[in-house]
């Protein structure tokens, strides 16, 4: 089982457009999935019209695998669960907190899908706190959004000098341009010198697409409603480069 996080600190920038359309290009690849929607907004929840139970949960979330598996509720599609969000997720980072070993409470209780999923793609919300400390070691990889601007191309800065601060493997970050607007020369620009400066940029970038609001409106990934479209075609080939990285052999 290999575990994606879709994270940035910055808001705004594609991590749950990804988050949804990789799930939908893996299950559909055969490849078990699991969509863990970590972020309080429960934007990915919404795009795969799947709720959580009333009660708050943020407690329980980390305290056994047992626990999360009776929220875990089936996509409809095949090959593809969906853990939903809860408003209460917004307290995480005071349980973890609380937690000893807080940085490994994550990845202990994903271990305990090791059977059932292939692969766990988490919805990270926007921040860089405790929780995202235990999705980083959690995660064997780390897909970050980047918009090819300075204040993005910033984001991803902070995050290589955090990972060097705390001492965290840098070679999990894995960059994507998204929302890519190629005849803007700022974007041409920052992408052709970000490609020479980070090589761990994958190949593949999202262009800006108003098919990707209309996930808003259908509810569905891209895969079902605009499959002849570029942007579909481009999360395709992101499922792509990420499947040559994590199940080389397959
Ligand atoms: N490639 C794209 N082209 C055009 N619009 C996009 C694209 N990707 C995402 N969007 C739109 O931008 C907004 C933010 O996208 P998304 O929710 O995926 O970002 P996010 O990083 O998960 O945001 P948050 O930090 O709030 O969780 C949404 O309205 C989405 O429809
Ligand atoms: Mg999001």
């Amino acid at each position: 089982m290999k575990t994606i996080a879709c994270y940035s600190m910055k808001g705004g920038v594609g991590k749950t457009a990804s988050a949804v359309n990789l799930a939908w290009s893996a299950a559909q690849a055969g490849y078990k999935t699991l969509l863990i929607d970590l972020d309080p907004q429960g934007a990915s929840s919404f795009y795969f019209r799947v709720k959580s139970k009333k009660k708050s949960w943020e407690q329980a979330f980390f305290e056994a695998h047992k626990n999360l598996l009776k929220h875990i509720k089936s996509a409809d599609y095949e090959n593809l669960d969906v853990l939903p969000a809860h408003f209460s997720f917004r307290n995480f980072d005071l349980v973890l907190e609380e937690n000893k070993d807080s940085e490994k409470s994550l990845y202990k209780v994903l271990k305990g899908f090791k059977k059932q999923y292939d692969l766990v793609i988490l919805d990270c919300p926007p921040t860089i706190s405790n929780l995202s400390q235990s999705i980083f070691v959690a995660s064997d990889l780390i897909l970050v959004p980047v918009i090819p601007t300075t204040l993005s191309e910033r984001t991803l800065v902070q995050l290589y000098q955090y990972f060097t601060q705390r001492e965290l493997p840098q070679e999990k970050i894995t960059p994507y341009f998204s929302m890519v607007q190629k005849q803007k020369h700022l974007h041409a620009e920052t992408m052709q010198r970000l490609f020479k400066e980070y090589p761990q940029f994958l190949p593949t970038h999202i262009p800006f697409s108003a098919d990707v609001e209309k996930m808003g409106e259908h509810r569905m990934p891209l895969g079902e409603f605009a499959s002849g479209k570029p942007v579909f075609t481009a999360y395709h080939d992101l499922w792509r480069n990420l499947r040559d990285k994590l199940f080389p052999a397959s």
